[in-house]
């Protein structure tokens, strides 16, 4: 785990590593309203995922991947690609009126999810340590909180993807 590597000292990386650890805890609570087949349980959870999963993608896929893709480009697009994935199942939850199937599709979307995590922190995070520029870290610093901003003033309408 990345706690060895010495990346949690970076403010940037600690921060989203707690929030995986957020969304870790919402989503066994969603896996949790899934099994018990409580749809309004699942959407609420789902949106609160949503929420923090927004500007949490947006810092990794407008900062932090970027700087590592010359070394890493086939496995950024793969993580970019689970984070829609992810993220459309959490959308349609959301939406309280998911199409057949919606607890099959969840209970794979939340593994997926739980993977997605451990490849983030025992590959991206560390890598980040040992590649990444001061201007890099600057640029990942002002892409978190142009993010926090944005989440500040976005009205709380319906649901998009991410
Ligand atoms: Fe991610």
């Amino acid at each position: 785990m990345c706690e060895y590597c010495g990346c949690q000292e970076r403010d940037v990386i600690a921060e989203l590593t707690a929030e995986h650890d957020r969304l870790r805890d919402l989503a066994r609570s969603l896996n949790a309203a899934v099994n018990a087949a409580d749809l309004a349980a699942a959407g609420r959870l789902a949106e609160q995922m949503h929420a923090v999963l927004g500007p949490h993608t947006e810092v990794e896929e407008s900062a932090l991947f970027p700087a590592l893709a010359a070394d890493f480009a086939d496995q950024l697009a793969q993580l970019v690609a689970e984070h829609r994935d992810i993220d459309a199942v959490l959308c349609e939850l959301a939406s309280g009126q998911p199409q057949t199937g919606w607890r099959l599709r969840t209970q794979l979307a939340l593994a997926h999810l739980f993977d997605h995590i451990l490849k983030e922190q025992d590959g991206v995070f560390p890598a980040a340590l040992a590649t990444l520029t001061t201007a890099d870290w600057d640029t990942l610093s002002a892409a978190r909180d142009r993010a926090h901003r944005a989440t500040r003033t976005r009205p709380s309408a319906a649901l998009s993807p991410a």
